[in-house]
Order: C-alpha cells, then structure tokens, then sequence
C-alpha cells in the first residue's frame, strides 16, 4: 500500500488518521473505489464526480476541489510502483474538535487515497462462476445511493453470504425488488435481453455499469440493454447472471441460493460482454 493524507505520501503501516476523524467515528464520509490500467487512471472524472454527488447527498460540503484531488490521486499513482492499481479515495468531513454529531465540530475535510497492486481476477470466477444467496434490506432507500463509509448492511449481506458458502449476496430493497451486490451492480439475461435494475430502485450509479449503457447506446452490445425492476424470481430464472464492479469488471454468476443459473456455468454472453466491456475501457 501507498496512502496519500492529506499531500503526504505514506507507507501503509505508517498512514495514520486522528481518533476524532468523523469518518472513524460516525462513517461520516463519502468514497470511490477505482484503479488503473497500466498506470493510467480508470474514468477519473467520473469517479471524482461521483463523490462529490455523493457528498451532496450527506451534505458534506467539501473543503478539497474536484481539481487538487485529482491531482492527489495522480500524484499518488505516479509515485506507486504499481501498473494495475486499486485505487481508493476517501473524503471525510473533517477532524471534530469535540464529541458530537454537528459538523459544526468539524474542522476541513480528510482526503485519503489510497494504492495497491491490483491481483488479475480468480481463473475459476471464469470458469465456473461465483454463488451469490439474497439478503432482505431493513432500512428503506430509493432513489440513486450515495456511496458512503458507512456499509453496514452491505457488511451484513456480505458477512450472511460469507458465512453460507456464498460469494456474496443480491441486495432486495423493501419493495421487494433486487437491487445490487454489496459491492457490485446486479444483471441477467433473459431471453437474449440484458436486464439490469433502475438506479430508482436504491441502486449505485456503478461506473461499469454505466460503460455498458454507454455501450449499449453506442449499439456496440450483442443484444438489447432494459432497465426494469427485478424481482428474486427473474434472478431465478435467468438464462445468465453476472455482477460488475471497476475493480472486478464482469464475473458470472452461477448459482443462486441452491439453484444453478442456466446450465451451471458461466453463459456465453456474459463471456462476450466481458471480452467486449475490456475491449472498450483498456
Ligand atoms: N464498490 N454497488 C455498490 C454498493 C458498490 O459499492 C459498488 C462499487 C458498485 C459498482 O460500482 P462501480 O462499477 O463504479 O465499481 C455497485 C467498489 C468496488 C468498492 O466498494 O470496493
């Protein structure tokens, strides 16, 4: 790991943050993950714009521009020795002065960015796919989410999958819809028509998925792209299921609580999306 706080490059074990930090104590604080290809940033700006929508969304007014982060993240990357990067960009509210939830406590925001080498994808999310179960969410969302630190129903979805055999878990909101992975956007193919579920829904505006639409809209898909509400049964019954994530692009799934999807592994299409989605972002 390289971390970077506030300007100051870091080795991991060294990269230390105040105890009073709000992030550490509330989750008081938004972030991105993305990484590099080959040195080279993946859709920076829109990973930057992103946590700035959501910092809005907890009106967390921030003290950094979109420009001097960037030029952190940059900085960064070119100090890491690293070709293919995760890289992660925390923002908090700030260092409070006292005990208490009113920002007025806060001082500036806390910029963290951190680097590490990115490992390549497990072989076998290839060549048989990831298990995912369902995790019913509590606490009621609609709308696109903020991606903030605080993740503890993710956790929660992620710790039951976990703890099943599972890979990890498709989110179900209160309306009974499927929403996402805990860390992942949700997809399936039915009838050779990729569906995926409406940000509406209480759905991260993922960037991979966004490429896809992009792509989609470019017609340079192999088949049709709908945005329609999911429900446990139309995962079920999928022809295919895969998951997106930046820092994992398209991995198949392949079962589903105790059912198999499809035959069993990983669909044709979700193999050429894969090929076509890194044809398009590299
Ligand atoms: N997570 N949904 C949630 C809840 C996420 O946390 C993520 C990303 C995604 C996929 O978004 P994108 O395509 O922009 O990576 C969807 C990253 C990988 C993380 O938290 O590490």
């Amino acid at each position: 790991f390289l971390v970077n706080i506030n300007g100051t490059l870091l080795k991991g074990p060294e990269a230390k943050i105040s105890v009073f930090d709000r992030g550490f104590l509330y989750g008081d604080s938004v972030y991105e993950a993305t990484r590099t290809f080959n040195k080279r940033p993946f859709r920076i700006d829109q990973h930057i714009d992103r946590l700035f929508l959501s910092a809005e969304k907890i009106s967390l007014e921030p003290t950094y521009s979109k420009e001097v982060i960037l030029s952190e993240v940059l900085k960064t990357i070119e100090a890491a020795p690293f070709k293919d990067a995760t890289i992660r960009i925390v923002l908090t509210r700030g260092t409070n002065s006292d005990l208490g939830l009113d920002p007025a406590l806060s001082g500036p925001n806390n910029l963290v960015v951190f680097t590490k080498e990115i490992k390549p994808n497990p072989a076998w999310w290839i060549t048989d796919g990831v298990s995912m179960i369902f995790f019913q969410k509590k606490i009621e969302a609609s709308g696109s989410l903020p991606k903030t630190g605080n993740y503890q129903e993710n956790i929660l979805a992620n710790r039951e999958a976990t703890s099943r055999g599972a890979y990890d878990s498709f989110m179900i909101n209160t309306h009974g819809h499927v929403t996402e992975g805990t860390t992942s956007n949700a997809w399936v193919i039915k009838n050779n028509i990729l569906f995926t579920p409406p940000l509406a829904d209480g759905v991260l505006d993922g960037l991979t998925r966004k490429a896809l639409l992009e792509m989609a809209k470019r017609q340079m898909l192999p088949l049709p792209l709908v945005e329609k509400s999911l429900t446990k049964d139309d995962f079920l019954s999928a022809d295919e299921c895969f998951i997106t994530s930046t820092t994992r692009n398209v991995v198949p799934v392949t079962k589903i609580e105790s059912h198999l999807i499809g035959n069993g592994k990983p669909g044709a299409l979700t193999l050429k999306l894969l090929e076509l989605y890194l044809e398009f972002v590299k």
